[in-house]
């Protein structure tokens, strides 16, 4: 008789990156290039659901909202192979994720899958993993998902092998009122997702001295955080979101994810913060735009984005909560 599914389901959130990973030293395992530091998005989920099943000839995917790049079931799979040399199982898998918010628009969604289905995974293949070690493993499925295990606000280190690179909380969610309010200016899917954009990231000649400049970054981005001091904060991190489209436009092929209304909410960011309010902007791999601002500016901020042109509807998230077992 085959032994009995084996089930566990697990929710994370997104996260945003105030200060960007972007490219790879080792693409197969996903070893960064560089640090990065982000904040998880409260109020913003995936839930994934895994069942191991003997009876299965081979994954599944039963996928509702969430985005995992353009081959999904291989990607989820090859981390699931993962999963399972570490528990010593062959059992397929039914993998099911659920998301409440919008796919493929540079919020980051792989993040929040992988961290979830990390989680998931090795919790019904019966593994007790700390939350070191699921950052790590989580790192392999998306970069940017060892970010999301965690609540607050999270430095990834960038490692030279496998063992260093995962992240760590730099202080927790209620250490400071910071609001993620994000223009969506589309909801189309990216042409280039960014598994694909970090391989081209080495073609751009402004990359190397991009990531030579990142400890300074990443230090000034801690310190401000430690410090709730907003003006150095949002400098470095629209400092930072400039040199990453400055390495994607002038990588061969070049990038562009940025739009007209992309411009309009940067520059209007921007000016409003030359004007006394705490706002600055921040974008992914995607054409949204996040603006990053206090909690008490933030009823102000939104008021006056939605009369942006260009902007068709805007998402709230707070500093978020760590990826848990549901
Ligand atoms: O985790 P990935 O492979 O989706 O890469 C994330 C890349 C950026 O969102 C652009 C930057 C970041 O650090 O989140």
């Amino acid at each position: 008789m085959s032994p009995n599914p084996r089930s566990a389901k697990a929710a994370a959130s997104p996260n945003i990156a105030f200060i960007k990973y972007w490219g790879n030293i080792d693409q197969a395992i996903r070893l960064p290039a560089n640090g990065s530091i982000s904040m998880t998005l409260g109020g913003l989920e995936t839930q994934v659901m895994v069942t191991f099943d003997p009876s299965l000839q081979a994954d599944e995917l039963d996928a509702q909202s969430a985005e995992v790049g353009s081959d999904p079931l291989t990607r989820i799979s090859q981390h699931l192979d993962i999963v399972r040399d570490l528990a010593g199982i062959s059992s397929h898998a039914l993998v099911e994720t659920q998301s409440n918010f919008p796919s493929g628009a540079g919020l980051a969604s792989s993040a929040a899958v992988f961290a979830a289905l990390t989680i998931a995974a090795c919790e019904a293949a019966g593994l007790e993993l700390d939350s070191i070690e699921l950052s790590r493993l989580a790192r392999r499925g998306s970069g940017s998902a060892c970010r999301s295990i965690f609540g607050g606000f999270v430095e990834a280190f960038s490692g030279e092998e496998d063992n260093d690179a995962y992240a760590e909380v730099i202080a927790l969610a209620d250490h400071w009122r910071l609001v993620d309010l994000i223009a969506i200016v589309s909801r189309e899917h990216k042409q280039i997702g960014s598994t694909a954009g970090h391989a081209l990231a080495s073609t751009s000649p402004l990359q190397a001295a991009r990531v030579a400049d990142a400890p300074r970054r990443l230090d000034v981005c801690r310190q401000s955080i430690l410090g709730r001091n907003f003006p150095p904060l949002a400098n470095i991190i629209e400092q930072d979101s400039n040199m990453m489209h400055s390495v994607m436009l002038t990588s061969t092929p070049p990038l562009l994810y940025l739009s007209p209304p992309s411009l309009a909410v940067m520059e209007a960011a921007s000016s409003w913060r030359t004007a006394g309010l705490r706002v600055c902007y921040t974008v992914d791999a995607g054409p949204n735009v996040h603006c990053i601002t206090h909690a008490d500016d933030a009823e102000e901020i939104l008021s006056r984005l939605r009369t942006v042109p260009g902007v068709e509807e805007i998402i709230q998230a707070p500093p978020g909560a760590a990826a848990r077992v549901l």
